[in-house]
């Protein structure tokens, strides 16, 4: 028999058993005495084998280097000292992809960050990173499941663009045959095109930002979970964004995966206790500034209209250690589409989520949905409203009030897996200064 699921925790059943496994050598330990042990991944786990006797000094056995690719015959037994409770011992292999054993002299565990992004591609197949991997495999089936089981349908935003959502400052400019063209920044506008075809949306897709500064958890390619609801109000967005946390959340901690892969990781991940701590923008620069929460690292203090940046945002959430829900921005710092709150027009319906250990994961607000106002909005931000018209006739042919939400699924994987850099959550990271592999 073969066994198809090196990671099943069944792995007693199999005791007696004579079967077949292939996959890549990933420990290897030359006994002497014609004994070689070795730990065998195959991708969706690990078992522990022996070769002894002639097998174990047979010249193809000389050739088992880490990271050769072998295939392996021989029978379960049961042994206490091997990590996952029994042992393949073999009775017959095959060497199907030899390895030079240079693998370790490229890097270990003392190589600095660069060597290591570097070489991410041999780096990857190390127990930590495909748990992570694995993790973030999970994490965005459950978020999609979460939509799905919520009645959202899923839809695919282009990501070469011509018109800005977040400002002009981080966008990546492109030839496109001549004329001028971005990567996308969000896929919010496209959403909002859909919902009076679709309804309730959503989309995982990249997008970009030329961010210049290199922090904990910027990204210039990142991958953004976006929906988007019809007929909602700003109280309904916030609980919509809960629901969208704790229940992915639930989800990830119910896979059957969760125990093996975050054994190493966050094993103690709960579900946040809902309601999040709702936190007017305002209260939050009296906050920061009541709690000796600095600006910048002159030292300044925070105004009116400023912007909480990276560290003084986290030092706030680290303070207040729970999930918050900042509120309210004013309108000046916000970007062009947002809608004005009812009882004071300089501030905006809009959120971000902040979460403990990484800042912002989320942020999101309402829809400016009025023709008149989405025109004073362009001219207020010095927007050219020529190639927004799509834009603009969502609110000429029957608009609706309607608000939506970005996550960036990186920044979630680095909360709920406790990373500490956004680069360790994904599989080949773009920021300042690196595009390879
Ligand atoms: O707050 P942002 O800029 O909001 C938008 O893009 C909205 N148009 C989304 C929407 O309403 N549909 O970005 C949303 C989230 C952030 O909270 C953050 O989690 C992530 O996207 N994000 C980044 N992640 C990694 N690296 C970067 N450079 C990121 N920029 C934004
Ligand atoms: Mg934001």
């Amino acid at each position: 028999t073969e066994i198809q699921n090196l990671i099943s925790e069944k792995k007693k059943e199999w005791v007696g058993k004579r079967i077949k496994v292939r996959g890549w050598v990933h420990r290897l330990r030359d006994q002497g005495a014609g004994l070689l042990f070795l730990i065998l991944r195959d991708g969706t786990g690990y078992i522990q084998v022996v070769l002894a006797g002639k097998l174990a000094e047979n010249y193809d056995a000389l050739m088992i280097k880490t990271e050769t690719t072998i295939k392996i015959y021989g029978k379960i037994a049961e042994d206490q000292r091997a990590p996952s409770g029994v042992e393949l011992q073999a009775d017959y292999f095959k060497i199907i992809g030899t390895s030079s054993g240079e693998y370790e002299s490229i890097f270990n565990e003392k190589s600095n960050v660069d060597v290591m992004l570097d070489n991410k591609h041999l780096v990857l197949r190390g127990s930590r990173t495909s748990a992570i991997l694995k993790m973030r495999s999970v994490a965005t089936q459950s978020f999609r499941e979460h939509y799905f089981h919520r009645g959202y349908f899923e839809v695919t935003p282009p990501t070469l663009v011509q018109t800005q959502v977040e400002g002009g400052s981080t966008l990546f400019k492109l030839d496109y045959y001549g004329e001028d063209a971005f990567l996308t920044q969000s896929s919010q506008l496209y959403l909002e095109t859909v919902i009076p075809s679709l309804g309730n949306v959503f989309c995982i897709m990249p997008s970009y930002r030329a961010e210049k500064q290199k922090t904990r958890r910027h990204l210039s390619e990142f991958t953004h979970i976006e929906a988007e609801c019809p007929f909602i109000k700003f109280e309904d967005l916030l609980n919509i964004i809960e629901d969208l946390v704790c229940d992915t959340i639930q989800r990830i901690l119910d896979s059957p995966f969760f125990p093996t892969l975050m054994k190493e990781l966050n094993p103690d991940l709960k579900v946040p206790k809902r309601p999040f701590k709702r936190l007017d923008y305002k209260d939050a620069i009296k906050f920061c500034n009541d709690h000796g929460i600095k600006k910048d690292d002159e030292g300044n203090t925070f105004e009116i209209g400023d912007d909480i940046t990276e560290k003084p945002e986290r030092e706030m959430t680290d303070m207040i250690n729970e999930p918050i829900l900042l509120i309210k921005f004013p309108a000046k710092m916000k970007a062009f589409y947002m809608s004005r709150c009812k009882d004071d027009s300089t501030l905006t319906e809009s959120v971000d989520l902040l979460v403990p250990g990484v800042g912002e994961i989320v942020g999101g607000s309402m829809r400016i949905h009025d023709y008149k106002e989405l025109q004073d909005a362009y001219s207020a931000n010095d927007l050219d409203s020529t190639p927004y018209y799509w834009y603009t006739d969502q609110r000429k042919f029957g608009t609706s009030p309607h608000g939506g939400y970005g996550l960036g699924l990186d920044r979630f994987l680095q909360w709920i897996l406790k990373v500490d850099h956004i680069r360790d959550v994904v599989l080949y990271p773009r920021m300042m200064g690196r595009c390879k592999p």
